[in-house]
């Protein structure tokens, strides 16, 4: 039988009502079998500073992520966007965890997609976290694009997302990364 494929969620909003972590739970929630999801918090990471680094090496809280995306087959991100990029803690997660050694996203299949209330729903945050990932040799995920504008309109006071055809885009999102990573993974 084949071994299930894990794949690790990365939220890029701390907000306790951030829409991209609501959209980071139906990602969890419509993986396809074969999978199984687990999602993290960047919270508890600290702003990236040289000098603490060269004094202290990694803080804990950086160790403990890096692990989870060493543990990982595969990530999914979902970025908010904040004046046309990603946000500075998803940025700042993501710099901790690219410091040497055995940066843990080389190589790393990632899905990303993210969620906004405007209209074109992170298309300039996802163009900028592409190119970031590609830096450390993320394997990111061309197809599908997954956008989601209008984000007040697409989940329920619970955080569910209700919006059929955004879940159908959530849904094929997950699937091509199953069939990606599992080709990755020869
Ligand atoms: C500083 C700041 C800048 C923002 N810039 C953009 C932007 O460029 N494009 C956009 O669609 N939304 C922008 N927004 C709105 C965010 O998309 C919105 O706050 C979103 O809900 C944040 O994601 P979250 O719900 O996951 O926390 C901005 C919000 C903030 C606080």
């Amino acid at each position: 039988m084949t071994a299930p494929i894990k794949v690790l969620g990365i939220p890029g909003s701390l907000r306790a009502a951030s829409f991209n972590r609501m959209a980071l739970r139906a990602a969890g929630e419509l993986a396809p079998e074969g999978m199984v999801f687990e999602a993290c918090e960047i919270r508890d990471i600290p702003m990236y500073d040289g000098d603490l680094e060269a004094a202290e090496g990694l803080p804990d809280s950086v160790k403990a992520f890096r692990a989870k995306i060493h543990a990982a087959d595969a990530l999914v991100i979902t970025t908010p966007e904040y004046n046309a990029s990603i946000s500075g803690v998803l940025k700042n997660a993501i710099d901790w965890a690219s410091r040497p050694p055995q940066q843990p996203l080389d190589g790393k299949p990632i899905a990303i997609l993210g969620t906004s209330p405007g209209a074109l729903g992170t298309v300039r945050a996802q163009a900028h976290l592409r190119q970031i990932l590609a830096n450390l040799n993320g394997l990111v995920l061309v197809q599908p694009n997954v956008m989601i504008g209008g984000a007040g309109q697409r989940f329920d006071a619970t955080g569910a997302l209700t919006d059929e055809p955004t879940r159908e885009f959530v849904r094929g999102l997950m699937a091509a990364l199953l069939v990606f990573t599992r080709k990755m993974k020869g």
